[in-house]
């Protein structure tokens, strides 16, 4: 049995990843933005160990998040899943002064990979958007480009890769890998969307607890529990690099060696 804590699980694929994994005998801490949230994520998957609080667009919050995460003792794997959007009309700014999408998507599950004491399996959501971001990683808090919620968005999915791959180079003991769930009918996917939802959530779970040696790989990228090539631009050391200095400089957070 394996203890997973999964970001963003009071809705959609995150949800879907708890209850799976708890019906295949795991336990599983919740996460939720704020007290009410909590409350129904519980109420959403009851036989879930326990729910933790906190607003990841705040930098705040997030650290708190890794505070209660790590008051919980040790977990196996942890899922980064919480995300926001790719309708984002307006760039918008969080309390940091940062964009929604780049605090939440980029900056948060930066933090919390920073924090939280290291388990051993980490899953970091992308998106097939990933392929169409901005791999100069200029202008990453949208202050000097006119905004465009989608290239936001989608930059923010290529951040999530690069992370995920960097934390393979850098922590050879942690099998770190990035999802693509595909474009499925989730409060984010929106009804029009086309995949199968229920191949959604299944990827993350068997990156997270299986046994099955095409799981247990490291710096990789998934659909459907099958590797894909993602954008060329991931495997460049000097991006990794350059995205974790970024990060750290936005979050006063350094990522341990
Ligand atoms: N659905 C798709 O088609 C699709 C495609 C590619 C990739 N993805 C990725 O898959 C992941 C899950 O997406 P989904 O489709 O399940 O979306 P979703 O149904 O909108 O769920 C997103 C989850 O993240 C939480 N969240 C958002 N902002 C938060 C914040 N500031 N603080 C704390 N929690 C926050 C949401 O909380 P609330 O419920 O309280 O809002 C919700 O639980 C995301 O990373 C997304 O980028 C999805």
């Amino acid at each position: 049995m394996a203890r997973v804590f999964i970001t963003g699980s009071a809705d959609g694929l995150g949800k879907m990843a708890a209850h799976l994994l708890i019906e295949q005998g795991h336990s599983v801490v919740l996460h939720a933005r704020n007290d009410a949230r909590g409350t129904e994520a519980l109420n959403g998957v009851p036989e879930a160990e326990s729910v933790v609080i906190g607003d990841l667009s705040s930098i705040r919050q997030t650290r708190g998040v890794a505070d209660q995460v790590n008051a919980l003792g040790v977990f196996d794997a942890v899922i980064h899943n919480a995300g926001v959007g790719y309708r984002q009309p307006r760039r918008g700014a969080t309390e940091d002064g940062l964009p929604h999408e780049f605090a939440v998507n980029t900056l948060a599950p930066y933090i919390l990979t920073a924090l939280i004491q290291r388990p051993k399996r980490l899953v970091y959501l992308s998106s097939m958007l990933h392929q169409q971001g901005d791999a100069s990683l200029n202008d990453l808090a949208w202050e000097e480009r006119p905004w465009q919620g989608q290239q936001a968005y989608s930059d923010t999915k290529l951040h999530d890769v690069l992370l995920a791959f960097a934390i393979a180079r850098l922590w050879p003991d942690v099998l770190s890998n990035a999802v693509e769930p595909g474009w499925v009918a989730t409060k984010m996917g929106g009804a029009a969307a086309t995949d199968d939802l229920d191949q959604g959530h299944r990827t993350q779970v068997w990156l997270a607890v299986s046994d099955d040696p095409a799981a247990r790989v490291t710096g990789e990228y998934f659909y459907h529990m099958q590797r894909r090539t993602p954008k060329a631009a991931t495997r460049e050391v000097e991006l990794q690099d350059k995205l974790l200095d970024a990060c750290r400089k936005s979050s006063g957070i350094q990522l341990p060696d």
